[in-house]
């Protein structure tokens, strides 16, 4: 039995150390590289497999060194393979990611064999999806993957979760089958379609209008603020830490909500874990080095 399945994208992370952004035409000496696991959800897998969920992925990977780099890491995560299709011919997903001296990133994905993810990968997962208790998915995958998904995860009686990162313009067919949204402040705004100047509140009330059930707005350092129709925001401060980088934040929010949600946790306090959990996710190297386990974020939690 999985509690959580992820419509998942898979990268390889590329990921090397600059002082600062790289202007238009410049080249920056990096201090550091390094080839690490990514692409959001697979991180957003893992990050609820650590939170102690049963997690089964629904991923196309290339037959290559980087798609034998996710199926080990989804292994030694214990997350479920049996949905992973590995194909010849076709490059895995790849991510270059510039890591700032402040923690910050810019990141480029090619999404390679995961682009080619269909209705038909979820239509094949149908068991697996229609008997879970959360699916989640971010917009790294292709939407009719994640449409077909949520439709026969939601008949189940699940939750959906989706991260609308990167940030994308999504029809409201999608919009309607989503139990949580957790965007970004700027991905909140894309989507929304709201003026640059309208207020987080505003364009998070205009997602709920289109029928969105809850908008989970994360806010970096800041912490977050869930949004549900007729209902006052709910508001949750940030953690102060030692960051190390912010690659895979939104993906260990995502992840570690899903697993709490799993586990029947009113969303509020879903919400208290992803917000703890994302914070000590910026503690360790790249997307995964710092995604913390349950006992992690208790200890966090209790502090
Ligand atoms: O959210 C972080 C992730 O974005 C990275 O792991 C990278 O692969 C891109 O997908």
């Amino acid at each position: 039995m999985i509690d959580v399945v992820s419509v998942a994208s898979w990268n390889a992370d590329l990921v090397s150390r600059v002082p600062r952004p790289i202007a238009r035409g410049e080249t920056l000496l990096a201090t550091s590289f390094e080839i690490s696991p990514g692409g959001k959800g697979s991180n957003a897998a893992v990050a609820a497999a650590r939170q102690g969920a049963r997690v089964g992925v629904i991923a196309r990977v290339g037959r290559d060194d980087f798609g034998r780099m996710a199926l080990a890491l989804w292994h030694a995560e214990g997350i479920d393979t049996q949905h992973v299709e590995p194909v010849e011919g076709e490059r895995s997903g790849v991510a270059q990611i510039h890591v700032y001296d402040d923690g910050d990133n810019t990141i480029s994905v090619f999404p390679g064999a995961g682009a080619g993810l269909a209705a038909r990968h979820a239509q094949a997962a149908r068991e697996m999806l229609a008997s879970c208790r959360v699916a989640i998915a971010s917009c790294e995958v292709p939407l009719v993957a994640t449409l077909e998904a949520f439709r026969i995860a939601r008949a189940g009686g699940a939750l959906t979760v989706l991260n609308p990162a990167p940030a994308c313009g999504l029809p409201d067919e999608l919009l309607n089958r989503v139990d949580v949204l957790t965007p970004n402040e700027s991905e909140l705004r894309l989507l929304a379609g709201t003026a640059a100047d309208a207020t987080i509140d505003a364009a998070a009330q205009s997602l709920l209008a289109r029928g969105v059930k809850s908008v989970l707005v994360t806010l970096g350092a800041a912490g977050c603020t869930l949004y549900r129709a007729g209902e006052p925001p709910h508001r949750l401060p940030g953690w102060r830490m030692t960051v190390v980088d912010t690659i895979g934040a939104g993906d260990t929010f995502t992840g570690a909500l899903a697993a709490a949600l799993a586990r029947a946790a009113p969303l509020p306090e879903a919400m208290r874990w992803a917000n703890a959990a994302a914070a000590l996710s910026v503690t360790g190297r790249g997307a995964i080095g710092g995604m913390p386990s349950r006992p992690q974020v208790e200890a966090l939690l209790a502090e």
